[in-house]
């Protein structure tokens, strides 16, 4: 058999969340897809990386007070693990924030545009004039303009269901900052799709795509295909785009070109290389693994990128359908949008992986996880049949043959129909029919128990404990065990390493099919799975609900917090009573340092000398102030200044504040500090 060279990807989870079961069903159909290539004995990698770049992202790291750096390592440290849980076998997880992405980006672009791909012109979009920021059109509300239904986004209303653009919304609002968003020109960069057409037609009729999905696509390509904006402007969290400084790279240009960033990154680490996959006359096979949802950026945008740059485009887009829950989409307040994470807490990940499997086909379709199904599919068929052959047959083999096998090969029939159904198995899992390779891997755990109970060994070993007969069937069960092993290990890989070490034998291969156990010993036999508990389910479940509700009402507070600090800008100042200001610990403070903060607009960095603690000990603390506008970092230092002494420390986007110092003026130029005075009382409270 020949050695095929495959490169396998996901799609990059964007990195402002956490990794769900709906991500999961789509690394899962990967992996094991995967991981049966591997076995197989061919050259095939899996990449992924987390999708850094965008608006959302860039506003979710303001919100939280950090850098969209510090969000996106964090990120990435916690999706690395959620799907390590789940044995998803990546040999590389990378980022599109990465140098290497960069490059790519900037280099396929700039072919594009060498061949005329890039279109540019001016648009008016809608503007948030207080946040200086253009708003997509997810972060405009208001009401619809049809049915005057409140609180309607962008451009279509869920509650009368008509469409507009987001100009015509009443009372439009910009969801960031609750301004009135004003429209605003601005030049932007296309990539000019309908030049493609023909290159897309055929492209998407030569067997890359699902029948369900190339005819879809054949009705956008006979009628409408738009230039594609692939521009965004300052303030954006990307890449900017070479030679146009103040725009940026729309996240979804640079996320599929994040697929070649990852490889490229394992091939500096590595003997792959990268125009082994990716030059335009590659032999190697390109598969991406995609939800319904993405499909026109795969499979449009993405391959007449390729060509226009002069690589080669994907062997297949392999689509698939959403995950939904008890039959309907996941939803956070009924406890079905469960995490990576949360369903780790309660629940073996092997019982998803198998269940998924059982369900999934090469179709488009949704998948639903029934809870109760869930828990009865992985007892009967894992626990109750696979598992339940060795548990049968080994204990017999350990006590009266000191674990050792001993078949007769030429009375095998159970195990050679086993055995001759690698093919089929394997083309079941190759064209990701995966429910199918299940259900025939099930028909033969149903024979291998049933040929134990016609043989019924406990019957046997009653009379004599160390029979040949007993040996004979008992080593008939171990190696029918052995044989599904193989068969579901792409499907279960740790339950397959446990099944190796009771077996003592090598990481099982697709080949091992071949041959049989015969003259071998095996291990003690130790559990390889336990039953699903409905009560973990059910824990799985509240838990996911009772993170919703905290999650709703701390945001309630924010919200709270933020209508405060609205109405102290108007001038209605919350009265505090005596006992809350009794709480804020006011202090002069000496500023013994100061310093510029690198890449910050309004802050200094400095450094306060409290006084003495009682046991004679300097308290010193570091605050990031705004007063950059008013005060050069060296007029600053010997100054005195007033300091809230116990405020919480807080991490912002360039550091941890520990403190905050009061001021006086309107701002700008015009902020005031203590007057200077070296020496005076430092450490003195203010009373
Ligand atoms: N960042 C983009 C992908 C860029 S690829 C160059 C994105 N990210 S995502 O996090 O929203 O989704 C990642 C993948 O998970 C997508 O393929 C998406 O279809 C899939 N799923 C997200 N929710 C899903 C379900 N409920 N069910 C199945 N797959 C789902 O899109
Ligand atoms: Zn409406």
């Amino acid at each position: 058999m020949k050695s095929r060279k495959i490169l396998v990807t996901s799609a990059l989870p964007y990195a402002n969340g956490d990794i769900h079961l709906g991500h999961l069903m789509e690394t899962i159909q990967t992996d094991i897809w995967v991981r049966l290539q591997k076995m197989r004995g061919h050259d095939c990698l899996y990449v992924c990386a987390d999708d850094a770049h965008g608006t959302a992202i860039m506003l979710s790291a303001e919100a939280r007070g950090i850098t969209a750096e510090e969000l996106i390592a964090e990120v990435k440290a916690s999706h690395e693990a959620d799907f390590a849980g789940f044995h998803i076998g990546f040999d590389n997880y990378y980022s599109t924030h990465s140098e290497e992405n960069q490059q790519l980006s900037s280099s396929i672009y700039q072919a594009l545009d060498a061949n005329g791909h890039i279109a540019r012109r001016s648009i008016t979009q809608l503007y948030d004039p207080e946040k200086e920021l253009f708003l997509a059109d997810r972060y405009i509300i208001g009401s619809c303009p049809k049915c005057k239904a409140p609180d309607q986004y962008g451009d279509n209303c869920e509650v009368c269901g008509s469409t507009y653009s987001p100009a015509e919304l009443i009372e439009p609002r910009s969801k960031i900052s609750g301004a009135v968003p004003v429209e605003k020109e601005s030049e932007h960069f296309f990539f000019r799709l309908p030049e493609f057409r023909d290159m897309l037609k055929s492209w998407t009729r030569s067997g890359t795509l699902q029948n369900q999905v190339a005819n879809k696509l054949n009705e956008w390509l006979d009628d409408e295909l738009h230039e594609w904006d692939i521009s965004r402007d300052a303030p954006y969290f990307g890449f900017e785009i070479p030679g146009s400084p103040g725009k940026y790279f729309y996240v979804w240009l640079d996320a599929p070109i994040g697929y070649m960033a990852s490889l490229e990154n394992l091939c500096k680490r590595s003997d792959y290389e990268f125009d082994d996959y990716w030059k335009a006359d590659s032999e190697a096979e390109v598969y991406h693994f995609i939800g319904k949802d993405i499909v026109n950026f795969h499979t449009l945008f993405w391959p007449a990128m390729l060509s226009s740059a002069g690589y080669r485009t994907p062997t297949a887009v392999y689509v698939h359908g959403f995950l939904t829950v008890d039959g309907t989409k996941m939803s956070k307040s009924r406890g079905t949008f469960v995490n990576a994470r949360t369903y780790l807490d309660h629940l073996d990940p092997e019982y998803l992986r198998y269940y998924l499997a059982a369900k999934l086909s090469s179709g488009i379709d949704d998948l639903d996880l029934n809870l109760e199904d869930f828990a009865q599919r992985v007892n009967s068929d894992l626990v109750g049949k696979v598992v339940n052959i060795a548990s049968r047959c080994a204990g017999f083999i350990g006590k009266g043959f000191a674990g050792k096998l001993a078949l007769e090969p030429d009375n095998l029939p159970l195990l050679e129909e086993i055995q001759g159904a690698a093919e089929e198995v394997s083309q079941f899992y190759e064209q990701r029919e995966y429910g199918k390779a299940i259900r025939l891997i099930m028909t033969f755990a149903d024979k291998a128990n049933q040929y134990i109970n016609d043989k019924q060994p406990w019957v046997i070993a009653k009379t004599d404990k160390q029979s040949s007969e007993l040996q004979a069937i008992c080593s008939t069960g171990i190696n029918a065990f052995r044989l599904l092993m193989i068969y579901l290990k792409p499907v279960l890989p740790a339950m397959a390493e446990k099944a190796e070490a009771f077996l003592a034998v090598d990481p099982l291969k697709w080949s091992d099919l071949d041959t049989l156990l015969l003259d071998h010993t095996i291990n003690k036999f130790k559990p390889l799975m336990t039953r699903v508990e409905m009560d973990k389910i059910k824990a799985m479940i509240e838990q996911t609900q009772k993170n919703y509700e905290t999650q709703q009402s701390s945001a309630k507070k924010a919200t709270k917090a933020d209508q405060q600090s609205e109405q102290d800008n108007t001038g209605f100042e919350p009265i505090i009573e005596f006992p809350d200001f009794a709480k804020v610990d006011l202090r002069i403070a000496a500023i013994v340092a100061a310093e510029q903060v690198e890449g910050a607009d309004k802050l200094l960095r400095l450094k306060l000398d409290l006084g003495k603690d009682k046991n004679g000990e300097t308290i010193e603390r570091t605050v990031l102030s705004g007063i950059k506008s008013a005060y050069a970092p060296e007029d600053l230092v010997g100054k005195l200044t007033v300091v809230v002494a116990n405020l919480a420390p807080r991490k912002m986007k360039f550091g941890v504040s520990e403190g905050m110092i009061l001021a006086a003026g309107p701002g700008g130029e015009d902020i005031w500090l203590l007057s200077p005075d070296s020496g005076a009382a430092a450490g003195l409270r203010v009373t």
